[in-house]
């Protein structure tokens, strides 16, 4: 693929891709970044659900000024810090629910939003898309598995706390957490709410499927929100 974000340098940070992992995160790279490439520079950005910092990393490397990442697992966060030492990167763990309302208190702004692997570890769609809008982004990205229905509704499930990439636990203990697939229509609707246009990315152009069988599929999406 022409101007692929990542490489397998990504494993000299101790990470272990493989080419076919390499792949779908340069496809993914391809569509989280296909807005006006002006909006990316100078940036600040804010990358909810961060985990080890590989998006605000991207977003560096297309020439982001500033990112922060909200982690709600240390962790995870901690395995970043050597990938993110060069750049303007802060952490903020915890929960984003918990976090967004005090960045926007404070009066933050943020030029993008990442909402990439989230958006189906939530419950409240509309509540992270009003903290969202709170913090005044001319951009949001959300990437996530949605429910491919033109209905607007959110189908709820039960998933694990102790995996690491899942729903954070909300209470000390707690092993399943109440968790969300919004659909294609639920995401129009909410994103009218706030006024957000949506733009779905087109996944059906892939010359190399590889790792990508859940966009493929329609079981995952791409979309950007932006207003006039
Ligand atoms: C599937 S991973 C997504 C990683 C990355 N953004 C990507 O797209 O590849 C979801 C991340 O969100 C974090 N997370 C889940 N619920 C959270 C919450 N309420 N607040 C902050 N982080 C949360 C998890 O710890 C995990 O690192």
């Amino acid at each position: 693929m022409k101007n692929d974000v990542f490489s397998l340098e990504i494993n000299d940070f101790g990470f272990f891709w493989n080419e076919q992992y390499l792949n779908r995160m340069n496809n993914r790279a391809q569509r989280i970044f296909s807005f006006d490439p002006a909006l990316i520079k100078g940036a600040r950005v804010l990358d909810i659900g961060a985990r080890f910092g590989f998006w605000s990393w991207a977003a560096h490397r297309l020439g982001a000024a500033e990112t922060v990442g909200i982690e709600g697992r240390k962790e995870s966060a901690d395995r970043g810090g050597k990938l993110m030492a060069p750049y303007q990167h802060d952490y903020l763990i915890g929960n984003a629910f918990d976090i967004m309302p005090k960045l926007a208190a404070e009066g933050q702004r943020f030029d993008v939003i990442l909402n990439l692997g989230f958006y189906y570890h939530i419950y409240d769609h509309y509540g992270m898309l009003k903290l969202m809008d709170a913090l005044k982004p001319r951009v949001i990205v959300i990437d996530s598995e949605i429910d491919d229905l033109d209905e607007p509704v959110v189908r709820l499930r039960k998933e694990k706390t102790w995996e690491p990439n899942n729903a954070i636990a909300e209470v000390e203990g707690q092993q399943y957490s109440a968790v969300g697939n919004a659909s294609r229509g639920a995401i129009e609707m909410m994103a009218e709410c706030f006024d957000y246009k949506v733009a779905w990315c087109d996944w059906s152009n892939l010359t190399n499927t590889e790792e990508c069988d859940d966009y493929v599929n329609r079981q995952r999406f791409t979309c950007l929100l932006t207003k006039d």
